[in-house]
């Protein structure tokens, strides 16, 4: 089936005759197994008399062996799976059976892609960055203190590098461009914290995403492409992150957060804006002071500074309207 989506995935037209000899069945058969390529990945083809076939809208598929090769040089595993439940769930399963790690696992879809604070993550087929890194950490040397906002600031870099200067972090690591989420990472954990333990490290981009009714997503966001304006190159967006990531987390496994907190609070949206965080029903008014050596939030919270860290919490800019 990836060969037909290769020869597919530019949008254009191709012959009933061209994807009977790639799939090696009759013309006449060539429709069926594009049905079925429909179902299986939630795309839309068109068939035009005359003209043959095309993607309703072209995709950019992951080029699997270009990123096993990259993966390779840094000393990690690499596979790109077609559709999964969950990337995260997929390394963590994967390590639980004692597969080798760093362990890099991306897909094409997510079936039941996981965001933060319980939320599902939209990954539609072909259009966005599915990406997980597994680690196993033995007696906890490697600081899983802050490692959630190091991790933000690769992903940063990478959209940097893609041409998107105004990209921010809000704390504690989502990615925003113009109050619009444009990425977001959501750290799992199994085993002892303090002994060995396997992280995983999942990263989801927007990368080529546009919305339409397919799309239910309950907050602002925006893709890559939206910004651009074209078609982005998946397996070059993949290549950067693989680069970026490595390069702060050597970082982190040296000096810990510490070493990265000041850069961190240079691409912070919301230093010295007044917020409010949410832990469940409970919401507590501040300003932002920045974070901590271990990535708590710092908020000048009626004259005092308390900080605050944990999954659970999510930061508002104050609305006293
Ligand atoms: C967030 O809510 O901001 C975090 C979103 C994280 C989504 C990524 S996509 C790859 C990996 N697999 C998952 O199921 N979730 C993460």
């Amino acid at each position: 089936m990836r060969e037909v989506l290769q020869l597919l995935q530019d949008g254009e037209f191709h012959s009933g005759e061209a994807l009977g000899a790639l799939l090696g069945v009759s013309r006449a058969a060539v429709w069926k197994r594009l049905e079925h390529i429909e179902a299986a990945f939630g795309l839309t083809i068109h068939r035009v008399r005359g003209r043959g076939y095309r993607l309703a809208s072209p995709l950019s598929l992951l080029e699997c062996e270009v990123i096993a090769s990259a993966s390779r040089e840094a000393g990690w595993c690499a596979e790109v799976l077609e559709v999964v439940d969950s990337t995260n769930a997929e390394v963590l399963r994967r390590l639980a059976a004692g597969a080798p790690a760093p362990l890099l696992i991306l897909a094409e879809k997510q079936d039941g892609g996981r965001g933060r604070r319980g939320r599902t993550w939209i990954s539609p087929f072909g259009e966005n960055l599915y990406y997980s890194l597994g680690l196993r950490l033995e007696g906890g040397a490697f600081s899983l203190d802050g490692l959630s906002l190091t991790v933000g600031l690769a992903v940063l870099r990478s959209l940097r590098e893609a041409g998107l200067a105004e990209v921010g972090l809000k704390w504690p690591n989502d990615l925003l461009v113009a109050g619009r989420k444009i990425a977001g990472v959501l750290l799992e954990l199994s085993g002892d914290p303090a002994d060995a333990c396997q992280v995983v490290i999942g990263i989801g981009v927007n990368v080529n995403m546009l919305p339409g009714p397919n799309i239910a997503i309950d907050q602002p966001w925006l893709s890559l492409r939206e910004c651009s304006g074209q078609l982005v190159d998946r397996t070059a967006m993949a290549l950067a992150l693989g680069r970026w990531l490595k390069h702060y987390l050597d970082l982190h496994e040296r000096g810990g957060f510490a070493a990265l907190r000041e850069e961190w609070e240079a691409c912070h949206l919301w230093q010295g804006q007044e917020v409010s965080l949410l832990a469940g029903p409970q919401r507590i008014d501040g300003v932002v002071l920045g974070v901590d050596h271990l990535g708590a939030l710092r908020l000048n919270v009626a004259g005092q500074e308390r900080q605050f860290s944990g999954g659970e919490l999510s930061l508002r800019l104050r609305d006293d309207s």
